[in-house]
């Protein structure tokens, strides 16, 4: 566990503001330096002013607004991958899961979401030279299908102790989306002290369905689910951590010609996510993944793997032909 960092060093800040900042959830000077103005007056009761000159403060100290682009570079440098254990997948992720970056699988029911998320948290945790970074997960868990028996069995096929693996995972079930966002608000500090170098939230979007019915509630919808999906990316690079988030498929009903398909949340998960990998059912207990959006990651070739009773596993060259 390392020690938070003290932000009573921000200029501006007493020990009043400073455990009222700690209160609202601000244990860090990155945490400062990132919040927007207007959640810090609404959680911490600042005035605009106050909270202006303390999140500029932050900034200052750790030098956010202006860098150059070898500073940049650093800063990305310091950017790890976990492992699938699976090399085809690497392979399509160009390593692994990425650091500072917001990873969503998306795809129809049973193609291996949850399955891949679960093998996730059990791979960060393992040693860097075999693949993983060495942390903790957060499994936000918004449909009730994580399963402890599944981590179980992937940490004793790794050979790992799987009574340690299942302590190292901390799981928060999810009841509605304002708890989701909730949950990520409170997830700040749990990040910080508690080495988490995953955070997984399967799945992102159910809870946001269900709860915003009709055309009229779209626009609240999609502000919240902005605002959600911008704290996760904040986490991300404030963490240096991962976050994974999986996606279900929505039918959209005028689509003529190809896959009427796509992944739910709009153009508002499309911004946030930094890439998107479209899973698909294929022969058995096959799976295909393919990049369906990435700054950086080719959408060819396509990747086979496999679900197994170990977790997710390499598939036989013959189904690969399929
Ligand atoms: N122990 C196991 N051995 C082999 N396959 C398994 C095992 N456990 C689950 N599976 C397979 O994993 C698939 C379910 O994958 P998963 O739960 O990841 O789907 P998902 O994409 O998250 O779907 P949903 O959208 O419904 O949440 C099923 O096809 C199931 O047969
Ligand atoms: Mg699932």
């Amino acid at each position: 566990m390392s020690e938070p960092i003290d932000i009573k060093d921000i200029e501006g800040v007493g020990p009043a503001t400073a455990s009222k900042l700690n209160e609202a959830g601000f244990y860090s000077i990155e945490s400062l330096a990132v919040a927007p103005t207007r959640e810090l007056m609404d959680k911490v009761g600042l005035t605009y002013e106050t909270a202006l000159k303390i999140a500029e403060a932050a900034r200052r100290l750790v030098k956010i607004d202006f860098i150059t682009a070898k500073e940049l570079w650093n800063r990305r440098s310091s950017m790890i991958k976990i492992s699938t254990g699976c090399d085809s997948l690497n392979e399509l992720l160009g390593g692994g899961i990425e650091t500072q970056a917001m990873t969503e699988f998306w795809g129809e029911y049973a193609s291996g979401k949850s399955q891949l998320c679960m093998k996730l948290s059990v791979m960060a945790q393992i040693p860097k030279d075999k693949g993983g970074i060495e942390g903790n997960a957060l499994f936000i868990d918004t449909e009730a299908t994580f399963s402890p028996q599944r981590i179980y069995k992937m940490a004793e096929a790794l050979d790992l102790d799987p009574d340690k693996t299942l302590e190292n995972i901390i799981y928060a079930r999810c009841y509605n989306s304002d708890h989701q966002l909730l949950i990520v608000d409170n997830s700040f500090r749990l990040c910080h002290e508690e080495n988490i170098k995953l955070v997984v939230v399967d799945s992102l979007t159910s809870h946001w369905r269900a709860d915003y019915i009709g055309r009229e509630t779209l626009s609240d919808r999609q502000q919240k689910l902005n605002m959600h999906l911008h704290k996760l990316l904040r986490l991300a690079e404030i963490e240096n951590l991962a976050v994974v988030v999986t996606n279900q498929v929505q039918a959209n009903p005028a689509t003529f010609f190809g896959d009427p398909n796509r992944p739910a949340g709009g153009n508002v998960v499309a911004h946030a996510s930094t890439h998107r990998v479209l899973l698909r059912k294929s022969r058995g207990n096959t799976r295909v993944a393919k990049i369906t959006d990435s700054p950086c990651l080719p959408s060819e070739p396509e990747a086979h793997f496999m679900i197994t009773e170990d977790g997710i596993d390499e598939a036989p060259d013959k189904e690969k032909m399929k």
